[in-house]
Parts: C-alpha cells; sequence; structure tokens
C-alpha cells in the first residue's frame, strides 16, 4: 500500500510518499479502504516540518479520512460501511488518512449520515466539520441574523468558505476577510455580501461595533481586530491559528460590551459528532457540494502542502485512492 509516511527530521516530522506492508499499520478493531482524505492546514505543518505536530514518528500523514470498511471486529460496522474517521490521533499520533489503507479503533468511526455521498462527506471534512460546530456555537450564543454581519477570517481557506457559505445560507449577513484580491468573486459566489482584508481591519483594540461575531480561522492579531469591533452581546469563535498563535487585547470588548470569545476544537465527542454531522447533510450542507474540492493524487501531497503553508489554496483539496484518484 501506499501511504504520504512522516518520518522525524529534527524537532519537526518530514513527509514523503512511500510503500509500506498494511500490516505494519498502527492496530485497531477497522480496517478501512481509504476513498478520500482531505489535506488540512495541520496536516501541511505536520508533512513539511511547519509546527511539532506529530507525537509518534514514523506516521501516516492525516487527520481525516473517507472509506469503506474491509474488516472490521465490532459489530457495529460491516464490510461495504461508508464511513469517516476525524481527529482522534489520527495523522499525529496513530496511521493517518493520507494512505490506501487506515485501521482504526471502531470507537473513532462514524457511518457517513444519510444525505452525504462519501465525496460530498470528504469534501466537507474536518474543515466543514468545525465550521459547523464554530456557527453551531455562534447561534447557541444567541447570534441570529440581523443588521450587523457576522465576520469570518481565513475566509479563502477550507474552514472559512465553509463558515461563509453555511452562514449565508442561514439568512447571516457575511463580511469575508481574505488576504487574496482575487478570492473576492469566489467568496462573493458563496454568499458573502462583503469582503474586506486584514488590513482593513483598522489597529484599534476597541473601536466602533461592526459585526455581531465571527469565526476565526487567522488567530493572532486578526482575531485581536475581530474581538476590537464586535458588538454588545457578540461573540466570537476562535478556532485557527494560520496568521500567529498570540494574542494582545484588551479587557474591553469583554466588560463594556459583554462579548464572548469561545474555543472550537474539533475532536469532539461521538454525540457532538453525529449531531454535527446531521446538520452538515441538512441545514448547513452547502449548495453544490460537488464543485468544492480540487481531488489531487496522493503524490500531489507534498505541492498542495507547499502552497497550503504559503496561503495560495483556495477552498478544499481531497485526494482520491483507487478508482476515486484523478487519471
Ligand atoms: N480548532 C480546530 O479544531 C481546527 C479545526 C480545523 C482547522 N483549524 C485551524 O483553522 C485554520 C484554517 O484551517 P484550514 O484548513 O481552513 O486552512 P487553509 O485552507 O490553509 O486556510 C487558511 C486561510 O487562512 C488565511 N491565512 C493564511 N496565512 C495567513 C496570514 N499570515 N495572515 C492572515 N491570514 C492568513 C488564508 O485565507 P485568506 O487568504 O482568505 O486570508 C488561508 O487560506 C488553521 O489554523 C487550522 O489549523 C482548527
Amino acid at each position: 500500500m501506499k501511504a504520504y509516511r512522516i518520518e522525524k527530521d529534527g524537532k519537526v516530522g518530514r513527509g514523503v510518499v512511500v510503500d509500506m506492508a498494511e500490516s505494519d499499520l498502527d492496530p485497531g478493531e477497522v480496517s478501512i479502504a481509504t476513498r478520500f482524505a482531505g489535506i488540512n492546514y495541520k496536516d501541511a505543518l505536520a508533512g513539511l516540518g511547519g509546527a511539532p505536530i506529530i507525537r509518534r514518528f514514523p506516521c501516516n500523514g492525516g487527520i481525516e479520512a473517507v472509506g469503506t470498511v474491509l474488516t472490521s471486529e465490532d459489530a457495529r460496522f460491516a464490510p461495504g460501511d461508508s464511513v469517516i474517521v476525524h481527529g482522534r490521533g489520527i495523522g499525529v499520533s496513530h496511521d493517518g488518512g493520507l494512505a490506501e489503507r487506515l485501521r482504526v479503533p471502531a470507537d473513532w468511526v462514524m457511518a457517513i449520515p444519510g444525505g452525504l455521498t462519501a465525496q460530498e462527506a470528504a469534501t466537507l471534512g474536518v474543515a466543514g466539520y468545525s465550521a459547523a460546530l464554530a456557527v453551531d456555537r455562534l447561534e447557541a450564543l444567541g447570534l441570529a441574523p440581523g443588521d450587523l454581519p457576522v465576520a469570518v477570517s481565513g475566509a479563502s481557506g477550507g474552514v472559512g468558505a465553509f463558515a461563509v457559505a453555511m452562514l449565508a445560507g442561514l439568512g447571516f449577513q457575511v463580511l469575508a476577510i481574505s488576504s487574496k484580491a482575487d478570492a473576492v468573486p469566489f467568496l462573493t459566489g458563496l454568499g458573502a455580501a462583503e469582503v474586506i482584508t486584514p488590513g482593513d481591519l483598522g489597529d484599534k483594540t476597541f473601536g466602533p461595533a461592526r459585526w455581531c461575531g465571527g469565526i476565526d480561522a487567522a488567530g493572532g492579531p486578526v482575531l485581536a481586530k475581530m474581538l476590537a469591533g464586535t458588538d454588545r452581546d457578540g461573540a466570537i469563535a476562535s478556532l485557527g491559528n494560520a496568521a500567529g498563535v498570540e494574542l494582545t487585547t484588551t479587557v474591553l470588548p469583554f466588560i463594556l460590551r459583554g462579548v464572548t470569545l469561545t474555543g472550537i476544537n474539533a475532536d469532539s465527542d461521538m454525540n457532538t459528532r453525529r449531531r454535527i454531522w446531521a446538520r452538515l447533510a441538512n441545514d448547513l450542507k452547502p449548495d453544490r457540494l460537488a464543485d468544492w474540492a480540487d481531488i489531487v493524487a496522493l503524490r500531489d501531497v507534498p505541492d498542495v502542502m507547499a502552497r497550503m503553508l504559503d496561503g495560495q489554496t483556495t477552498g478544499r483539496t481531497i485526494v482520491g485512492f483507487g478508482n476515486d484518484a484523478p487519471t
């Protein structure tokens, strides 16, 4: 079997496509023939040594996979089932999805919900799941469509683009924040009412209310400026760090406007996964999902990762395996 395998390189990892024996995969009750695996920013950091993500070397990369069950020692799954696995250590401390085969504990596996094909589920992947989790959290914190928009940073990336489409689909006005001038047609096509650059956020640590809340895939100074412009009782969901991990802000958004800063971690428990994936198959399912992803081959992974870390990718890129691989 072929795999994008990450070996230790100093304090970080370095990935390369290799041939390996299936018997060398990490153990688990469920063996899966991978059909699709999305490439995420975290995968790119892990594979290109951008951060010490991998906890156990060598390790197949890929924090998500969609595939077909080959064998199962657990009664919940049977050969032929279409399943999705994300988080729970795959691509970090357990051989991950960027490989023709995956073997995982049954507790990590979820059936793809009705209403989504395998390709649609993979197109959504961790990015769509995280965006949906953030939208769901903002709704729980009281955000509803109104006069002010919801701001979305890193808007042209995987998480950001899904967040824009889902919020617009729910009737929110969406203010997309993107550093790519050429992403404006893409983002307005997804339903963004306006697209601005991170530079347009200004440099105030507290300023006039411009949005009722936001989803932040960028982090760092972008998150600080999103907090500065959030309306009374608004909420910002922080889920990414593409622009930095440090947060320098003041308490003013919190004590003068009652703003909530809430954190999103996509490695949810199984009940939350089932609930959010059910929404992804229904009210949060973006239109024309089949058109959202570029499907590439396993050999293309290093190149896609390099462009991703350079901020040059748009939307989702997923690897197709077997009959689903591009010709
Ligand atoms: N918390 C969780 O559980 C969770 C789950 C999934 C993802 N994440 C994180 O969320 C973030 C986005 O993930 P993704 O898969 O959507 O990645 P992605 O497809 O690479 O998108 C990241 C986007 O961030 C923007 N960006 C990149 N570098 C930037 C910079 N220096 N300054 C400002 N913006 C920058 C770019 O969008 P623009 O050009 O449009 O600005 C880029 O397209 C990552 O940090 C990822 O690790 C977290």
